[in-house]
């Protein structure tokens, strides 16, 4: 059995699945968070400690207003709702990406982080204005500032990932082979699965065959 201490998901499809059925990307937006919480529960039974969700990448500021909009009102009333829930279930939230958002919308996701900080059950990490290249140009600069060597080591402390193991699972949905920026570091050795439905119709039993073909698969590292 391989260990599984992290999944790291790319929630893509909601769009296609939001025109396709209600004639509107934002109902897809809204069905996707309907997946979001069945698979936080799904982590939850399987004993991964940390899953980490591909909400908004630094390249999502390209669409329009509207839907960016209508995503971080969802994001807001989410937490809202949720975070006492999040709390009592000994889930921390961590925001990975940049915070520049509104400043009632950067107090929330702070507010949310401090009260659920102390949780060990389950960590999430909701990638938010995340980008890996920004990520990454960020750490080559603290270790030039600070003449730091360049090795993964130093590099590691300078990522916002610094104090977790990398994925051991990296999922796509939405039928689309590709990282669009996303940990292009941490996944060096993740099992990539890319999985044909789109997020809002992936569910519980789609993301246990992943875990359990996981577990069968042979990881080598570069080792024979
Ligand atoms: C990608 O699908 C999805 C996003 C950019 C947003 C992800 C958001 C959610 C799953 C719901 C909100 C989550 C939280 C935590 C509030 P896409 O829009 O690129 O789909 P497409 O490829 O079909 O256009």
């Amino acid at each position: 059995m391989n260990p599984l201490k992290h999944v790291a998901i790319i929630m893509d499809g909601n769009g296609r699945w939001g025109l396709k059925y209600k004639n509107s990307r934002n109902a897809g937006h809204r069905a996707g968070l309907n997946t979001v919480e069945k698979i936080i529960k799904e982590t939850i039974k399987n004993n991964i400690k940390f899953l980490t969700l591909y909400a908004f990448s630094t390249e999502n500021w390209k669409r329009p207003k509207k839907e960016i909009n209508f995503l971080f009102n969802l994001l807001e009333n989410f937490l809202k709702d949720k975070i006492e829930e999040l709390n009592k279930q000994k889930i921390k939230l961590k925001i990975i990406g940049k915070k520049n958002f509104s400043s009632k919308l950067n107090n929330l996701l702070n507010l949310s982080e401090k009260k659920t900080s102390k949780n060990k059950r389950l960590q999430i990490n909701l990638a938010l204005n995340y980008g890996s290249k920004t990520e990454l140009i960020f750490a080559f600069k603290e270790l030039a500032k600070n003449k730091e060597s360049i090795n993964e080591k130093n590099l590691k402390k300078y990522l916002q990932t610094k104090d977790i193991p990398d994925p051991d699972i990296l999922i796509r949905t939405g039928n689309t082979k590709r990282l669009s920026n996303f940990l292009l570091w941490q996944v060096a050795y993740s099992e990539i699965f890319f999985e044909k439905k789109l997020w809002p119709d992936f569910n519980e039993k789609d993301y246990y065959k992943i875990i359990k073909k996981y577990m069968s698969i042979k990881r080598n590292f570069g080792k024979i």
